[in-house]
């Protein structure tokens, strides 16, 4: 098999995540890192031994070499990057939110769709095994008519006034906060393992701090050290805390469930809480990304039942995401690793269906995302765009 000689962008936590998990697709070589300055790209370089470093991301896009790229930098140059290399022949996967609006999600739709090239967004979390699990026994009928579809995903990181990070400034993150960076993924998982479509929805969203307090230097995701004494300069914020979205789903464009849920990046003690359930006529499942590994079935008639990662007792189509034996837990670096294994996968044989979230599915994402604010600024009810 040709080898696909790919490039990344970004050093920060992403961007690590990445390159770890490209170390782990068999026929990729990473050829280069682009950052913010020629010594962090080096740095990088160094430690992940990668040949060449820049600090200036367009010589990725210029280096005609570069197959595809990877883009793991804050949402406001996911567009302008992912259009650079798509214009320059480059397959693209970039992390999500795909972009700032819809918009622009739709222009990287039709862009790639013109150029005939691959591209997917970073909707990694459907691919823990026991999700995967949940959605193949969802398909063979398991839980019956689904009804209702809940969970949440709740985080600490953000919980003090002088927490801070990119995603607070709407200039760099976005309009949304909580839901573009944390609710987008627990959609993007509950339309994947039901297979029913967000259609309405009615949200509710609050930002507990107006003002936080930006501390001189201040670092990357999941950096801050509790207690650290720190110089700060006071900063107003408009982007949400919390959400709470109540929301309608169809099949084939006819109603059938109720949802309901929330994301939170100020719940005390919760780090990465994504919980999806989802119940139906005949029974229901629970999963909880803080204990991946095990599956929660329950049953009006039967004892409940935890299903433990096992590939040889698991759908033969969900343990093909289980790549070690039972007993021997996966997680969440094992989702980018199939995603990426997937995306590498149909670079390399053109005939392949894509199995892995699009730049559709990015879109699809932030028309969801449109709608929970519109929602949350009417406060009122709004249909969600096909
Ligand atoms: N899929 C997931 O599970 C997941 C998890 C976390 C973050 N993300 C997404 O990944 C992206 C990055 O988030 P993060 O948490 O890694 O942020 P981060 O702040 O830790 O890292 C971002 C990095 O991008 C670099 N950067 C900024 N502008 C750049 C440019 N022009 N050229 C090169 N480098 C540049 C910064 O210097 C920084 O090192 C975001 O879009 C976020 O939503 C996805």
């Amino acid at each position: 098999m040709n080898r696909i000689r790919t490039a990344v962008i970004g050093t920060g936590f992403m961007g690590r995540v990445h390159l770890e998990a490209l170390r782990r697709v068999e026929n990729v070589d990473v050829v280069e890192i682009a950052a913010t300055s020629i010594d962090k790209a080096r740095a990088a370089a160094e430690g992940f031994n990668v040949l060449n470093a820049t600090g200036d991301w367009m010589d990725v896009i210029r280096d005609p070499s570069i197959d595809a790229v990877h883009i793991a930098t804050p949402n406001a140059e996911h567009f302008p990057m992912a259009k650079a290399a798509f214009e320059a022949g480059k397959h693209v996967l970039c992390e999500k939110p795909l972009a700032m609006s819809s918009a622009e999600a739709q222009a990287l739709v039709e862009l790639q769709a013109a150029k005939g090239l691959r591209g997917a967004v970073g909707h990694n979390l459907r691919y823990y095994p026991m999700v995967q699990q949940m959605r193949r026994m969802r398909e063979a009928g398991s839980f019956g008519d689904i009804l209702v579809v809940q969970g949440t995903y709740s985080q600490d990181w953000l919980l003090y006034d002088t927490d801070w990070n990119w995603r607070i400034d709407p200039k760099v993150g976005g309009p949304s906060r909580a839901m573009a960076d944390i609710g987008s993924h627990f959609f993007d998982m509950a339309e994947h393992v039901t297979g029913l479509k967000v259609s309405s929805l009615c949200s509710d969203w609050q930002t507990f701090w107006p003002v936080r307090q930006l501390a001189k230097g201040s670092g990357e995701t999941f950096s801050a050290r509790p207690g650290a004494a720190r110089s700060t300069v006071g900063m107003e914020v408009v982007t949400e805390d919390f959400g709470a979205t109540l929301f309608h789903m169809t099949k084939n464009g006819k109603d059938q469930a109720r949802g309901a849920m929330t994301a939170s990046q100020v719940s005390a003690g919760r780090k990465n809480g994504l919980v999806l359930e989802i119940y139906g006529t005949k029974g229901g499942a629970s999963w909880r990304q803080e204990q991946p590994n095990e599956l929660w079935l329950g049953h009006r008639d039967a004892p409940n039942q935890v299903l433990l990662k096992d590939p040889a007792l698991m759908d033969a189509k969900a343990s093909a995401f289980a790549d070690f034996p039972g007993g021997h837990a996966e997680g969440y670096p094992d989702t980018h690793k199939q995603l990426f294994r997937r995306f590498y996968a149909a670079i390399a044989d053109p005939s392949l269906t894509p199995d892995y979230p699009q730049m559709r599915d990015g879109l699809r994402q932030m028309k969801i995302l449109d709608a929970q604010m519109a929602s949350n600024t009417a406060r009122a009810w709004v249909e969600v765009p096909e």
